[in-house]
């Protein structure tokens, strides 16, 4: 019987039960919060926004709940369906949370990718040359900044995809809640509320499924895409290309809609820094290890990369 997407993620879900203790070990020391600290955390959100909102929503001169017809936005959505669903105020102010969270999250992980990626830059300053020269020419060959330009970099697309596979934003990804009971081809039963994840750190980080995972190669993925015969072959290892073992970006029907305009925004602020610039580490020299804040993976606080303006270099597009 052919395995289902869904069963391939959940096999990737028991592959961490088998290597949870090795995992565990690579983290010791170096996880500074909980799951559950950031559910209380959230639970006293939820319950200043209710109070907020009561007075807010129900009362005073706006009394949005009532619906003048004079607003007409998102808040005014949720309080409208709100009320057809009968839903309590502190399901709305849950609602929007969760839309706060969606706003802000997809810029800040731009920003934890690019910070990871700099990092990484500074570490290996020898990465700099040959990706200046493939920026330069792809600039150059397709007359600016153009989509087509940013494609044609696949060392630097190697780069952000070897930064998501090892660093990657969360220790687990995709969670899910199984609204029924359910059991899975393989007999895996999930009773009904069972929440699962999968667990793609522990994943990017097998050996068993990319070799020498545990070493950042910048530019493996670039070997990888010109050892590829055909088109596909080229994109099945670009940093959009989500598959069963890539899922920094998820995979299937959910899987991250905002990734390519993300790849591009990364390929250009990352690219013009590395024509303007040279980089190196600060402070000791050496990169420190990412932490880990509940399932966040974030790069430690205490990272310093030093950017010095380069004398002849400059930026192609300007
Ligand atoms: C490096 C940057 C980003 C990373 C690593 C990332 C990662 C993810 C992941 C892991 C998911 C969950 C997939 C799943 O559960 O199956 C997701 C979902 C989503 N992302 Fe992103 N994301 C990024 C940037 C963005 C940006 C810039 C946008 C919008 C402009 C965006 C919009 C969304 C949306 C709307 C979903 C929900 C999709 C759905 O549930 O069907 N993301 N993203």
């Amino acid at each position: 019987m052919k395995e289902s997407d869904l069963e391939r993620r959940f096999r990737v879900l028991h592959w961490q039960k088998d290597h949870e203790e090795n995992h565990r070990e690579r983290l010791k020391g170096r996880a500074i919060g909980s799951q559950f600290e950031q559910r209380r955390s959230f639970a006293s959100y939820v319950e200043r926004l209710t109070d907020l909102f009561s007075n807010w929503v129900t009362g005073g001169t706006t009394n949005r709940l009532a619906n003048d017809g004079t607003q007409n936005d998102l808040l005014q959505f949720i309080l409208d369906k709100a009320k057809s669903n009968n839903d309590t105020v502190s399901t709305i102010a849950q609602r929007v949370l969760g839309l706060n969270f969606a706003a802000i999250h997809t810029t800040s992980v731009l920003f934890q990718t690019a910070t990871h990626a700099l990092t990484r830059l500074a570490e290996h300053p020898e990465l700099l040359a040959p990706l200046r020269d493939e920026i330069e020419k792809s600039i150059a060959a397709e007359g600016g900044w153009t989509h087509a330009a940013l494609a044609n970099m696949w060392k630097l697309d190697s780069l952000l995809r070897e930064t998501l596979r090892f660093h990657g934003i969360g220790l687990l990804e995709m969670g899910r809640k199984a609204m029924k009971d359910l059991t899975l081809r393989d007999g895996t039963f999930l009773p009904r509320g069972t929440i699962v994840h999968t667990a793609a750190h522990a994943l990017h980080h097998d050996s068993a499924v990319l070799e020498h995972a545990d070493v950042f190669d910048a530019f493996r993925y670039a070997r990888m895409r010109t050892a590829g015969r055909g088109a596909g072959a080229k994109l099945q290892f670009s940093a959009t290309t989500t598959s069963p073992e890539y899922l920094p970006f998820g995979h299937g029907a959910h899987a991250c809609p905002g990734r390519y305009f993300a790849d591009n925004v990364l390929k250009a602020v990352i690219a013009h820094l590395i024509l303007k610039y040279d980089m190196k580490l600060g402070g000791d020299g050496v990169r420190p290890a990412d932490v880990f804040i509940a399932m966040g993976v974030l790069p430690a606080p205490q990272s310093r990369v030093l950017f010095r303006p380069r004398k002849h270099g400059g930026d192609p597009g300007q």
